[in-house]
């Protein structure tokens, strides 16, 4: 028992619609169905509501995350997409801290994940070894003004899935930290690649 609240539409592959700081799983699945028309969508709500909004993870401040309860969100997100989507091919699309948590299950768990769509994203932990990520097809949106996570430390991400032998795809972008309607197209583009 997951008891994680979520809507599922079945496909292969299946998006994994993981929302940001505030989001739901209801706006998440909409923004999946502007991206792709032709995947299934298993969108999802983060468990440690902070100040009544969703989030994945508990956190200290911004930027500042509770690494242990980070680390078991992820595990246990990355357990449950296992068990509910068994034979799809599972594609995480994730924002901001939907992102993070995404980047961590890649990190942590990366039989759990095909690959993964991250808009907005940071370092979630530092892991003592790096995965072996065998060619797995990710794509970072990042913002050239994002006021939340600096360049260098989306470099430092960029820099750990490439070591870990990603097929990385690096976005940068001239705004802040949400993606503009040029990031949604080659989102979506990205997405019909997986197909
Ligand atoms: C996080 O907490 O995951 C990041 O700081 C992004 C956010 O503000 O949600």
């Amino acid at each position: 028992m997951s008891g994680f609240i979520e809507i599922h539409e079945p496909g292969d592959p299946t998006l994994v619609m993981l929302h940001g700081t505030g989001g739901d799983e209801r706006q998440m699945l909409d923004f999946g169905k502007r991206l792709s028309k032709r995947t299934g969508y298993l969108s999802l709500r983060g468990k440690e509501p902070e100040m009544g909004v969703n989030r994945w993870f508990r956190r200290f401040g911004e930027g500042v995350f509770d690494e242990p309860n980070l680390l078991m969100r992820a595990d246990e997100l990355a357990s449950h997409l296992v068990e509910k989507l068994p034979t799809e091919r599972r594609v995480a699309v994730g924002f901001s801290n939907g992102a993070n948590i995404a980047a961590a299950v890649m990190l942590l768990r990366p039989e759990a994940l095909h690959g993964a769509l991250l808009m907005a994203p940071m370092v979630p932990f530092q892991p003592d070894t790096l995965p072996d990520l065998d060619g797995k097809p990710i794509l970072m949106i990042c913002g050239e003004q994002d006021p939340i996570v600096p360049r260098t430390n989306a470099m430092a991400l960029a820099s750990m899935f490439e070591t870990a032998g990603a097929d990385l795809n690096l976005h940068w972008h001239s705004g802040g930290h949400n993606p503009g309607p040029t990031e949604l197209n080659i989102a979506a583009a990205w997405i019909a690649k997986q197909l």
